[in-house]
């Protein structure tokens, strides 16, 4: 069935169903490079690549708002911090602000040793002068020449030959060799980098011919190797295809151990990441990237994601992004682009779970973990440890009309300090399911507590403790004498018992008459220092065997424990 065929089928009612379809017939498959005896599939990545940033570059041409002089000050500063040591700091020729902080950083001696500059420049005599003017006086510069080598490009943009392309690529190759001659006499270590830009768009024989073309002109050495970028300029197929891209170059490039393999993915088809995975494996050593994957239309690859894949392998990414809120907040301001709140490892919500089930396997996994049984990381649903960059387990779990009693329990022991015994939290949690259905969102930690104080603690009833005493009797018994508010009355009671809660429960049950056995009960402290204060969480039984929880917190035990008599009495009357 040809695919105007197929078109008319699906707008054709089915049933009651009339399927709208796309206008798919408009687009051409990628046509995939054969290479039966790829290799790349059965790689594995031991190691962190080299990484490079374009966020000052790539990442900032992309703005709706370019950084201003201070935010691309920012934006480095983060990156150095992060521990780039290879920053395209911008496209000197290109834009006036980019010139000036580059001129900046290098005047004000804010590149650190070990620290490599990069900038992009055209393959155009001009503008690789103005590049050389740029970058004077730093001690290591990666020049970053490109030209488009694309099929697509050479027939209706340049209208070029393959043999004129290449002539373009040499001759630029030989002008930043002849322009940068003084640089390097004057001590700068300087690498050249040559894109062949949109290279997923090129033929790879001739991708492979134009950068065995520059290498010569270069004359790199194994000892002071070339960088061949590979950029996948617009994301165009499945990242396998880019990696048999890459395979296929580094197989065929003559001299390969003169050279770098570079990968510069983009995210059209959102698999930007996965490919520059795959073209790792495929034999590349370098990454260029930006943070959040800032960049172009769909963006650039995201260094993030990627090496805090690696991290999650057990790999040490050689960045460090042990403070990602703070990656975020600069981020933030610098792109004036939020964070998505699923952003991989970055994101409010990526270590939150909701779900009743998922919330009580990520409980039980903590108390794995916690427990030391095993010292690697193994939680269910999530996969690194929140507080590896910056957050905490806390965050990880919220509560809607989704959840159920683990996360509840979860809320109240993390932000409260208190630990509910099995029934009361079965009778809680419908009670917090029930406010989150008829608010129908989220219930923050502060919303469930009050809603356990109103259900537990400050119980609306017939009864209040005013006051008490307790008095020593020896042979082991004390008295209470307690005044109570029943109703609108004050009431004087009294008795004796083998200790405070049983004199108080025995003053209650002779004067008011309140058939009470206490069937539960427990106390402990709920934080330390001056201020501490205890809860106890006990439970009354009547005369037909019906249990109430009540809970009292107070400094004093003793008056925890009468508030939590009250409390369940009340729970009682209501
Ligand atoms: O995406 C791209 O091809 C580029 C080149 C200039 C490397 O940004
Ligand atoms: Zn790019």
């Amino acid at each position: 069935m040809n695919a105007e065929d197929q078109s008319t089928n699906a707008s054709r009612t089915s049933g009651a169903v009339t399927r709208k379809t796309m206008p798919f017939q408009k687009y051409k498959p990628f046509k995939p490079i054969p290479l039966p005896d790829r290799t790349w599939p059965d790689k594995v990545i031991t190691d962190a690549p080299r990484w490079c940033s374009v966020d000052l570059r790539d990442g900032n041409q992309a703005l709706i708002e370019p950084m201003t002089p201070n935010e691309k000050q920012k934006m480095y500063d983060l990156l150095l911090d992060i521990g780039f040591t290879e920053i395209e700091v911008g496209f000197p020729a290109a834009s006036q602000t980019d010139f000036d902080f580059v001129r900046k950083i290098i005047e004000e001696d804010r590149i650190p040793d070990g620290v490599t500059i990069q900038v992009l420049c055209q393959a155009r005599e001009q503008l690789i002068r103005r590049t050389c003017e740029a970058v004077a006086g730093a001690k290591r510069v990666i020049f970053h020449l490109y030209n488009s080598t694309s099929t697509l490009q050479r027939k209706v943009v340049f209208n070029m030959s393959r043999e004129e392309v290449i002539k373009l690529a040499s001759d630029a190759t030989q002008v930043v060799k002849d322009n940068t001659r003084a640089l390097v006499a004057s001590g700068t270590h300087l690498t050249l980098e040559y894109s062949p830009e949109s290279y997923t768009a090129t033929e790879m024989d001739f991708a492979v011919e134009i950068c065995a073309a520059v290498m010569d002109v270069w004359q790199a050495t194994a000892d002071d190797k070339i960088i061949l970028n590979l950029p996948s300029t617009v994301e165009m197929a499945t990242p396998n295809v880019y990696a048999d891209q890459i395979e296929y170059f580094t197989r065929h490039l003559p001299h390969r151990e003169n050279a770098v393999i570079s990968l510069h993915t983009h995210n059209d088809r959102g698999t930007g990441v996965a490919a520059s995975e795959l073209g790792l494996m495929a034999g590349a050593e370098r990454i260029e990237g930006t943070l959040f994957g800032n960049g172009e239309r769909t963006g650039n690859l995201d260094v993030i994601t990627m090496a805090m894949n690696l991290f999650s392998q057990g790999i040490d990414p050689q960045l460090y992004f042990g403070e990602m809120s703070k990656i975020v907040a600069i981020s933030e301001e610098c792109t004036k682009i939020p964070i998505h709140v699923r952003q991989p490892y970055a994101g409010e919500l990526v270590f939150t779970a909701f779900s009743g089930s998922h919330q009580d396997a990520i409980k039980k996994g903590m108390e794995f973990v916690e427990s030391g049984s095993d010292s690697a990381w193994e939680v269910p649903y999530l996969p690194i440890d929140p507080s590896d960059v910056g957050g905490s387990y806390r965050e990880t779990v919220r509560v809607n009309s989704q959840s159920g009693k683990g996360g509840v329990a979860f809320i109240l022991e993390n932000y409260f300090g208190v630990s509910l015994p099995r029934s009361v939290l079965l009778e809680f949690s419908p009670i917090v399911q029930a406010i989150s259905e008829a608010d129908g969102g989220e219930l923050k930690p502060d919303v469930i507590w009050q809603a356990f104080v109103n259900e537990f603690i400050e119980v609306e009833g017939p009864y209040q403790l005013l006051d008490y005493q307790i008095q020593n009797e020896g042979n082991d018994s004390e008295s209470c004498q307690a005044k109570i508010r029943v109703a609108d009355n004050e009431v004087d009671v009294s008795g004796v018992g083998s200790g405070p809660i049983d004199a108080f429960i025995n003053a209650m049950v002779a004067t008011l008459n309140e058939p009470l056995n206490v069937a539960d009960y427990q106390e402990y402290g709920l934080n330390e220092g001056s201020e501490a204060q205890a809860i106890c969480i006990l439970a009354i039984t009547d005369e037909d065997g019906n249990k109430y929880y009540g809970v009292g917190i107070s400094q004093n035990t003793t008056t925890a424990a009468f508030k939590s008599i009250i409390a369940a009495i009340n729970r009682k009357w209501k």
